[in-house]
């Protein structure tokens, strides 16, 4: 199979791109409004821009052509905070994704408890592991129509990890039970995880 790029329409190159680019990690990001109403949903086309400074990028899609409420709320307060997602908060991040009306906060019906954070409005979603304070950096614009992407660029200001995973001075990475994204419906969690050190050229070269 062979497919040009260019004569992809939205939701083809849509679930093209989600049955490709996988596992793909999962941000549950928490915005408010203006008025403080808080908004959750789970974003999946997301990494991290740069290290230093710590920016991390999420491509926010279109609902029947409109702006999403996360987007909506992220243009009018600059703030988002990205919450990792583990296995068991797999039913309420579907809950979350649900097209809730924007008067109405996902996280009583998700399930969700919340705190607040240190640096900005948004609260930290309880029930993650770790969660990430961000400010926002820059939102660039692709697509038009029903295919538009806005990619928020944002910077994390506050990194929260549960003491309980925190583990020779770094996150616990396996402790966390992380759950990512496939294709399709498919999500994965972390079953078999191995472990393989990274290679030294010289040496590597030096064993041959
Ligand atoms: C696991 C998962 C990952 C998702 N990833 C994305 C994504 O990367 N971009 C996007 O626009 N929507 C994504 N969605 C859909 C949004 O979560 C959904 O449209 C949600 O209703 C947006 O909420 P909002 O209008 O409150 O911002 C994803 C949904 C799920 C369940």
């Amino acid at each position: 199979m062979q497919i040009s790029g260019e004569k992809l329409g939205p939701v083809e190159s849509h679930h093209l791109l989600r049955n490709l680019v996988m596992p793909r990690p999962i941000a549950l990001v928490s915005t408010v409004n203006q008025e403080g109403r808080v908004n959750v949903a789970p974003f999946s086309f997301y990494g991290v821009v740069s290290v230093l400074p710590p920016l991390l990028g999420i491509a926010v899609g279109r609902r029947q052509g409109k702006e999403k409420d996360t987007l909506l709320n992220i243009r009018q307060t600059g703030e988002l905070v990205i919450n990792l997602v583990t296995e068991s908060m797999a039913q309420k991040i579907n809950i979350a994704a649900m097209d809730f009306p924007p008067e109405e906060s996902e996280v009583e019906p998700a399930g969700f408890s919340v705190r607040s954070a240190v640096s900005v409005r948004p609260p930290l979603i309880a029930d993650s592991p770790a969660q990430m304070e961000c400010i926002v950096k820059e939102i660039l614009k692709f697509g038009q129509d029903q295919g538009a992407h806005d990619y928020v660029i944002a910077e994390a200001v506050v990194f929260h990890i549960n003491d309980n995973l925190w583990k020779n001075g770094l996150p616990d990475c396996l402790g966390m039970n992380v759950l990512g994204r496939l294709g399709d419906d498919y999500y994965h969690g972390i079953r078999e995880p191995f472990e393989m050190k990274r290679l030294k050229y010289t040496e590597w070269r030096g064993n041959k």
